[in-house]
């Protein structure tokens, strides 16, 4: 027979007996079939219990061993962490033998290997910050409806919640979180209701046995909103009180109750500031009402006014002066970089510099500004990219991970948080591999030293590989499976978040997206009742002389909130990197980059580059179609289409606004406009018209 006819038969035979049919639902914890094993504990707690079961269910080691289960002190092992080994799990608690367990059956299905190491979290608290409205929308939230929260029936607690409330808290233990804020960050004070109260002790039920604490979203003027007060003013001593009452009720709901998630005189949101106090008066009364019961107040310092002539700067001039000032049970939540959650940003000039506080990074799960659920981004190597940005502060190597984990000051607590990807989609998050992004969170929380090329691996082989269980382990996960799938999709997912840059906003630009849904591009879009600081041009600042905004120390002088060496680094267009270079300079567009071109060329090809890249993108996903199941194949398929669509769109709709300034052409070898800048606009501008 032609060799073609049987490739064809074996991709057809492959493609209904070798592939099942999967929606996603199951995350990285696909049904494995397990092989025997006993599994010997001393001890029995709903915790304990889930460990069995995961090991029963999920065994892929060598059969018919024992693995033993022991709680026992070992001041090596740190919070939650375990020793582990081929046949038993270690740990100080009940949630480090869980943890043990997931990393054991990890391994074995990955084809690591399980030999005996100690593994301890990076971090304390590992939380997941869900922007969940009570009426069951979430905001920037991209795969469906809340998971908590719903408009009908809103106080039922239904099977169907229990099981996805079980399912959610199942995978967040797999991959070491333990926390998460179930309500929105703009939040309702209705969320402190009795009623609400309640549906929040039913969930906090199902989360704990996986470890898994809730915090809640709270809002500062609640004593007033709800409890009746004249004022929500800090140090008005009935305030204090009716926050410590509250506390009491909460506790005597949710025992293990994690604590507050504060958005305070930010975006509108009420605070301390209203009444004249400072955010130090506003935290620290809330940590005095949690104090008593172990709780935290994680304090978010995302706070910009319009007044101020750079964005960038507001939050460490507003919080620096407090360092020092805060409750030892208070965290202050950073965003990654200084604006808000942008393709690329430098890290947030505050991490480090608040010596005396603990700080917190706060990293976005969902893709707000990466294309929501319609573009495939790999967000991993955006936060490898900061957690290991060097911030100068004690010396080289004090990593922003190493600010923030303990490692650098001493600190009560350590925390990391991700605005969560999570909604009622069968697939959780919108597009399958966004639940890469969960994923990759959630390791890099437990270790913050992690490589992103590691975790896309893990993920990969959990997500996809798809062999009877007989021949899992290491040696599956060579031949056509690694070169045909694993590789090219690995580097796929580890080159899409540069990718992402290229097409939106490449040489540290930022913030181009057209009105408030931040997803297509708008470098135009500034109606004139819209906030300056909330439209494209105050950050590109791009006219006939040149683009890009200047923070050097003759503009906005930003730079300067950096430790040497970065400061002065920042501050020379010759030494920036060329990837901020327009995040902290003003250039002409004739300015000679170090591949020899003129920014202008270079915007072109970076803008050209991304394009290419998804292309290639589909490409790779098409031929991995031999290993993937039909329905999250085409799902995929269909999303990379999308993306090259919008994709093209940034391309055309940047250069073409910008050539407006430049005056220069688009280099002749690369491909031409398909779209018109005035059709752009007009589209653009009739939808929010
Ligand atoms: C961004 C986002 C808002 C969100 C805010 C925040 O500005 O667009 O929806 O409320 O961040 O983090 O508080």
């Amino acid at each position: 027979m032609h060799m073609k006819i049987i490739n064809l038969i074996v991709l057809f035979l492959f493609s209904i007996v070798g592939v099942n049919a999967e929606d996603g639902h199951q995350l990285w914890l696909r049904n494995k079939n397990a092989l025997p094993v006993t599994v010997v504990c001393s001890k029995n707690s709903p915790t304990l219990s889930i460990a069995k079961q995961e090991l029963q269910q999920g065994w892929q080691g060598k059969p018919g061993v024992s693995v033993v289960l022991t709680i026992k002190n070992d001041k090596a092992i740190k919070g939650d962490g375990f020793r582990f080994g081929p046949t038993g799990v270690t740990a100080n608690t009940e949630l480090g033998i869980l943890y043990g367990v997931y990393e054991m059956l990890r391994r074995q299905q990955t084809g690591e290997a399980v030999k005996d190491e100690i593994v301890n979290p990076s971090y304390e608290i590992r939380v997941l910050n869900h922007w969940d409205n009570l009426n069951g929308s979430v905001e920037r939230g991209y795969a469906g409806q809340s998971i908590f929260w719903r408009k009908d029936d809103p106080f039922v607690v239904t099977e169907r919640d229990n099981t996805l409330w079980r399912e959610y808290a199942r995978a967040n233990a797999s991959i070491g979180i333990n926390g998460a804020a179930i309500n929105n960050v703009n939040a309702s004070p209705m969320i402190l209701s009795a009623d609400y109260l309640n549906r929040v002790k039913a969930i906090a039920e199902v989360l704990r046995p996986y470890g898994v604490k809730t915090y809640l979203s709270v809002n500062f003027s609640s004593p007033k909103v709800i409890g009746g007060l004249p004022t929500s003013d800090p140090l008005d001593p009935a305030v204090a009180k009716w926050w410590k009452d509250k506390a009491k009720e909460i506790y005597a709901l949710i025992p293990d109750f994690g604590g507050f998630l504060v958005k305070a005189n930010s975006e509108g949101q009420p605070g301390p500031q209203d009444f004249g106090r400072t955010h130090a008066d506003g935290a620290n009364m809330l940590a005095d009402a949690l104090k008593p019961y172990g709780g935290i107040v994680m304090w978010r310092a995302f706070v910009y006014s319009p007044n101020d002539k750079d964005r960038a700067k507001q939050a460490f001039n507003e919080f620096v002066p407090f360092d020092g000032q805060f409750r030892d049970n208070v965290i202050i939540q950073l965003k990654n970089g200084p604006i808000d959650f942008q393709p690329r940003e430098p890290f947030s000039p505050l991490f480090g510099a608040m010596k005396k506080t603990p700080v917190m990074a706060e990293f976005q799960i969902t893709k707000e500004y990466l294309g929501h659920s319609i573009h495939l981004a790999y967000l991993s190597t955006m936060w490898e990219e900061c957690l290991q940005s060097d911030t100068y502060q004690q010396g080289a190597g004090s990593t922003m991970a190493r600010c923030t984990d303990g490692s650098v000051f001493q600190q009560r607590h350590t925390a990391i948080a991700g605005v969560a990807n999570i909604g009622l989609d069968t697939n959780w998050c919108g597009h399958q591999f966004d639940q890469s992004n969960w994923y990759a969170f959630g390791r890099l929380a437990w270790n913050n030293k992690l490589k992103s090329g590691q975790i896309a691996e893990e993920w990969l082989k959990l997500t996809f590989y798809d062999a009877p269980s007989e021949k899992k382990g290491s040696e599956n996960y060579s031949g056509k499976w690694k070169t045909d799938f694993l590789d090219p999709v690995k580097q796929m997912m580890l080159e899409s978040r540069e990718a992402a840059v290229n097409y939106m906003m490449p040489l540290g630009l930022h913030h181009l997206f057209s009105a408030d849904e931040h997803y297509g591009p708008g470098p135009w879009w500034a109606p004139p009742r819209v906030r300056k600081d909330w439209t494209p041009p105050y950050y590109h600042q791009a006219d006939t002389n040149g683009i890009g905004f200047d923070r050097t120390h003759k503009g906005s002088d930003a730079v300067s909130q950096y430790h040497e060496p970065l400061a002065s680094q920042y501050n020379d267009p010759s030494t920036c990197p060329e990837n901020l270079l327009l995040w902290f300079h003003h250039l002409p567009w004739n300015h000679k980059l170090k591949s020899g071109r003129t920014l202008w060329d270079e915007m072109c090809y970076h803008y050209d580059k991304g394009v290419q890249q998804v292309r290639a993108f589909q490409k790779t996903w098409d031929k991995a179609q031999p290993y993937v199941d039909k329905e999250r194949f085409s799902e995929v398929q269909r999303k990379l289409r999308s993306q090259t669509t919008n994709a093209l769109l940034w391309k055309d709709a940047c250069l073409l606004y910008f050539q407006q300034f430049s005056r220069m052409p688009i280099p002749y070898d690369l491909e031409r406009p398909v779209n018109n800048l005035d059709e752009m606009i007009a589209n653009d501008m009739r939808r929010f018209r």
